[in-house]
């Protein structure tokens, strides 16, 4: 994780492993996996987060999208979702709430999926999320540890959503731009888990907080290998990069962008390149490694999957931009 994360907390605590804890916090993995028998292993994961657009229903969606992103993104398939919600009673109508929760319902419905409960605190900021329990089979995972020199890198979202609800907040967006990034954030990564999946593909995560470089040296670590990152072939979501001109991105993206000043050479990508690459995401799009043979596929399965580059032999630098 970066410098700053808050994981870092957890550095005194003693480690207890366990035989079934197939995959715990210590790998950047997306969500934790416990077999439970040979061919059943639970997939769990919790995510909540301020509203992140104006629209209650959407918000809802969005975050529910986020949550089940993680068991997706390990190869899993959603079965039950707990709500988590911070409230601030007083200041917004009940309704309001009426309308995250219904978002995020319809959302985990979608995901084939059922809410079994949750929890409500009174909090000054609103937040809302979910906690999420998946099925997966024990030995067919989607890791970060299984890039392969030789596979193609396929991003299955576009990125800027951190640079664009940052901008929705100091002016609204142009419309067609706004439903462009609110769709792509509420999509679930189904489809892009299941045809990896099916296509026996092995080698996943989720494209979220720490930006694509971020995602992308996870899996570089956990693989030991390097990654060529295409950078003109990255798919941006229409207006991001004029958003980013007209007023830079959110915090996070300063964090991100140091973490990875030590493991890459930015060469001549230009300055808003740079800020879109470490861009923190909402509810992102999968980033996998696919053998070539099945890259067209993978592609002709996933609307909207993009090839940016390519696995190679650990190099010096654990990502390469070209
Ligand atoms: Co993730
Ligand atoms: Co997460």
């Amino acid at each position: 994780m970066g410098p700053g994360d808050l994981s870092e907390a957890l550095a005194p605590l003693p480690r207890r492993t366990h035989p079934d804890l197939l995959v715990g916090r210590e790998t950047f993995d997306d969500a934790g996996v416990f077999r439970l028998s040979d061919d059943l292993a639970l997939v769990q994961t919790v995510d909540f987060f301020a509203p992140v657009v104006d629209d209650p229903y959407e918000f809802g969606q969005i975050a529910a999208a986020n949550a089940l992103s993680d068991v997706y993104a390990m190869g899993g398939e959603p079965i039950t979702a707990l709500n988590i919600v911070g409230f601030p009673t007083g200041e917004l109508p009940i309704s309001v709430l009426t309308a995250i929760l219904r978002g995020g319902q319809d959302k985990v419905h979608e995901a084939g999926a059922v809410i079994v409960g949750g929890h409500t605190v009174v909090d000054e900021e609103l937040k809302y999320g979910l906690s999420v329990t998946g099925r997966a089979h024990p030995s067919r995972l989607l890791t970060n540890a299984s890039a392969a020199a030789g596979d193609l890198l396929v991003l299955t979202k576009p990125i800027g959503s951190g640079v664009l609800t940052t901008a929705a907040k100091r002016a609204p967006l142009d419309a067609s731009i706004h439903r462009a990034l609110v769709d792509s954030m509420a999509r679930l990564n189904a489809e892009a888990s299941r045809a990896a999946l099916a296509l026996d593909i092995r080698c996943a995560t989720d494209v979220t907080g720490f930006g694509l470089l971020g995602h992308a040296s996870h899996i570089a670590r956990a693989s030991a290998v390097t990654l060529v990152v295409r950078v003109a072939q990255v798919p941006l979501l229409a207006g991001a990069a004029d958003a980013w001109r007209a007023g830079g991105g959110p915090g996070g993206a300063k964090r991100n962008r140091e973490y990875l000043d030590a493991l890459l050479d930015w060469g001549t990508t230009t300055d808003v390149d740079r800020a879109l690459l470490v861009d923190p995401q909402t509810s992102g799009g999968l980033l996998l490694a696919v053998p070539p043979m099945r890259a067209a596929e993978y592609l002709a399965r996933v609307p909207g999957a993009t090839v940016i580059g390519e696995v190679v032999d650990r190099a010096e630098r654990a990502i390469v931009l070209a």
